[in-house]
């Protein structure tokens, strides 16, 4: 079993999305996907309703996840930890213990190279085009990591 955790801030709008993305593309008995944030406002809550809705809109249905904070015991778990932005990558490698954990650490678009953009932007405070934009660099970078991980 391969075991990824995507990462972002809140893990209510990004994170959710990403790990629902992923895990469609994914066969369920070879791969364990999960999300988390690096902070603790929305602890025990659905994903925003605004990324439940972007992702039904592409026939993925997000709204059964609940939001938990990053854990040390992730560095344990999961053999790829996948972030959003810059800031949620210096936020996992603060807690790292060594460089086994800090190698698991990696940038989603850096990682798939399927955008210019190393960081998924965080739609918190904008509309809905910004969560569109965001499924649409999460969904070519999950195919990209999909193939990959498939292919191995
Ligand atoms: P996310 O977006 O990191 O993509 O889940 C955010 C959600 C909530 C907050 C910040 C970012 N917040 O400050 O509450």
């Amino acid at each position: 079993m391969t075991k990824i955790l995507m990462v972002c801030l809140g893990n209510i709008c990004r994170s959710p999305l990403a790990n629902g993305i992923l895990e469609s593309k994914l066969p369920a008995e070879k791969f364990e996907i999960d999300s988390a944030g690096t902070g603790d406002y929305h602890i025990g809550k659905a994903p925003d309703h605004r990324s439940i809705a972007t992702a039904k809109a592409h026939g993925i249905d997000i709204s059964n996840q609940k939001c938990r904070q990053f854990d040390l015991s992730d560095f344990d778990t999961y053999d790829i930890i996948y972030v959003m932005d810059q800031s949620n990558y210096n936020n996992v490698v603060k807690l790292a213990r060594d460089e086994k954990d800090i190698a698991k650490v990696k940038l989603i678009l850096e990682d798939a190279a399927t955008s210019k953009n190393l960081e998924v932007p965080d739609p918190y405070w904008g509309d809905t085009k910004d969560f569109e934009d965001v499924y649409t660099l999460l969904d070519a970078a999950c195919d990209t990591i999909a193939s990959r991980l498939t292919k191995s």
